[in-house]
């Protein structure tokens, strides 16, 4: 038996020249936890190249969606950047990945701390009715180079509050707070050291990061991910060991070597 789906490519959104994102149909059995990773991929010289990605929608969505970076000569994505609605796409049936809600101890506020294509997983979880109904406060940082890159800005800024279901918890709990590093912007710093100065919290109003009652999910690349957790460590966060071991943070690594 195969281990992937056929799909078919439903949008395509190109969000910049290094970023895209696509919906495609989503196979009846395939059932998954907000902010899972499946792989997904194409037939390249009749093999499958697959590769992780994070689910962007959330798991009582009727499509899938992903959000990719477009690398010039990436074995993937040099492709999958040219994708069109109709094309096959396959995925694969087992969802796994370490950014679960279940694998957080309880607390009062949850920081989704992502950088570029790690916001992925997070676009799911901030539609996941659980969360707010765990958390009373949830803050999606996403940390970009450029203005171009905060992919989503609109939808979480002015959709997603309006939605029908969600809109209401999301008016009153979740705290977006995009910057930028190389450009200027509202928000300015690396998200390590806007944690580290404390600007993060005078600007949203929160009290500065507590194991006692804060938790965390973290999404970006190696070095984000090594300097996060390091700062969270020294402020004595445990990370969940495992899963189905919650502890006060959980990690994934955004899939960059497309
Ligand atoms: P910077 O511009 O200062 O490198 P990338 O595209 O390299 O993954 O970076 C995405 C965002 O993550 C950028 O704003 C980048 O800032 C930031 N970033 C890179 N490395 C780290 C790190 N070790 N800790 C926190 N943020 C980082």
């Amino acid at each position: 038996m195969s281990a992937y789906n056929i799909q078919k490519v439903l949008s395509v959104h190109h969000w910049n020249d290094t970023l895209f994102s696509f919906k495609v149909t989503r196979d009846p059995g395939l059932r998954f936890e907000n902010g899972q990773f499946v792989m997904i991929g194409l037939m390249v010289d009749g093999k499958p190249l697959m590769r992780a990605y994070s689910v962007a929608s959330a798991n009582y969505e009727e499509e899938l969606e992903f959000f990719s970076i477009k690398v010039p000569n990436g074995p993937l994505t040099s492709r999958l950047q040219k994708i069109q609605v109709g094309d096959d796409l396959l995925v694969s049936k087992k969802p796994t990945g370490t950014l679960v809600l279940s694998d957080l101890l309880p607390g009062h506020n949850l920081y989704y701390l992502s950088t570029g294509t790690g916001l992925a997983p997070f676009m799911s979880l901030i539609k996941d009715p659980e969360a707010y109904e765990r958390f009373d406060k949830i803050v999606l940082v996403h940390g970009v180079r450029s203005v171009s890159e905060l992919a989503y800005a609109d939808y979480i800024e002015n959709i997603l509050p309006n939605d029908e279901f969600l809109g209401e918890m999301v008016r009153e709990k979740l705290i977006y707070y995009p910057t930028v590093t190389r450009e200027p912007f509202r928000n300015q710093g690396r998200l390590t050291d806007l944690i580290t100065s404390g600007k993060l919290f005078d600007d949203i109003g929160l009290p500065p990061l507590d194991p006692a009652t804060d938790r965390a999910m973290l999404c970006g690349s190696p070095a984000m991910l090594h300097d996060t957790a390091a700062l969270l460590n020294k402020l004595g966060f445990e990370v969940s060991p495992r899963t189905g071991t919650p502890g006060d943070y959980v990690i994934e690594r955004a899939f960059v070597e497309k």
